[in-house]
């Protein structure tokens, strides 16, 4: 199993997006895939149709004492419009625990405990994690093998990038081994003179960590999440599906030169 978490401490980047279309894609390739919502907005379970303000079971629960039984993991998982993706649901509830969580110790490996009683079910896990860090976003990098990291491409994005660039050398600090990464370009418009400085700035600022995958601004994307459905699945031949499935043979072999 393996797993990837999509996190940017900026807002608005297209994290959810990324997760939801590297899942639709892996799906269609046949593996077996689920999605973690740690968002406490509940964007990505909202995306499929689930209330984050209504649910009785939720990521919540794996930070509560003794919350990550492997039968409590089960319980928690839903099915999503994709016969191959599952959900691990985000509440709103979630809000409330940065403040709870910084008292109580061990609480940054929550998540990556709740995967470990997933490993034989699913071959790819993906978690989108909220653009703030705190104890969901320390959970997100501490579970993950791999880190994407979307970047919309305009004036200011690369402030937040350099703001998450230093969150990953300071948990490379903790960590065993380096934390891999990836730099995803999105809502790239050519037209725009912001969009193309911006991606030359990227260029020249992290060679060694960028997506040859740039993904442009594509209004399908929005259809998709009206439909509650994976991107690939509603359009497949459409722009911005073409970069994700870009980005994710990358992903997939980082070796292989285009
Ligand atoms: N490449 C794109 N082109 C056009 N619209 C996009 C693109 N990527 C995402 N969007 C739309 O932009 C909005 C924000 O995207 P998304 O929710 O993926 O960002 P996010 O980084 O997860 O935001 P947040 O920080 O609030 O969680 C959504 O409505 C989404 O449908
Ligand atoms: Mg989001």
């Amino acid at each position: 199993m393996q797993v990837w978490a999509v996190a940017n401490q900026k807002g608005g980047v297209g994290k959810t997006t990324t997760a939801i279309s590297l899942a639709g894609l892996l799906a269609e390739v046949g593996y077996r895939v689920l999605l973690v919502d740690l968002d406490p907005h509940g964007s990505m379970t909202s995306y499929f149709r689930y209330d984050p303000d209504e649910l009785g079971n939720s990521v919540y629960d794996l930070f509560m004492p003794a919350g990550v039984t492997a039968e409590r993991v089960q319980e928690l998982i839903l099915e999503t419009s994709h016969e191959s993706i599952r959900l691990m649901p985000a509440a709103t509830a979630l809000a409330t625990l940065e403040r709870k969580a910084v008292t109580q110790e061990g609480m940054g490996l929550q998540v990556a405990r709740a995967l470990r009683h997933l490993q034989a079910e699913y071959d790819y896990v993906l978690i989108d994690s909220p653009p703030v860090l705190g104890v969901l976003m320390v959970n997100a990098l501490a579970a993950c093998h791999h880190l994407v990291v979307p970047v919309q491409t305009e004036f200011l994005a690369l402030k937040g990038l350099e703001r998450m660039v230093r969150t990953i050398h300071m948990i490379n600090r903790a960590r065993k081994h380096k934390l891999p990464f990836t730099v995803v370009p999105t809502f790239y418009d050519r037209r725009t003179q912001a969009s193309v400085n911006s991606l030359r700035e990227l260029h020249k600022l992290y060679p060694e960590y960028l997506s040859k995958a740039v993904v442009p601004v594509d209004t399908k994307f929005r259809n998709a999440s009206l439909k509650g459905m994976v991107p690939s699945s509603l359009d497949a031949g459409s722009r911005g599906v073409h970069a994700y499935a870009r980005l994710l043979r990358n992903l997939l072999e980082p070796q292989e030169q285009e």
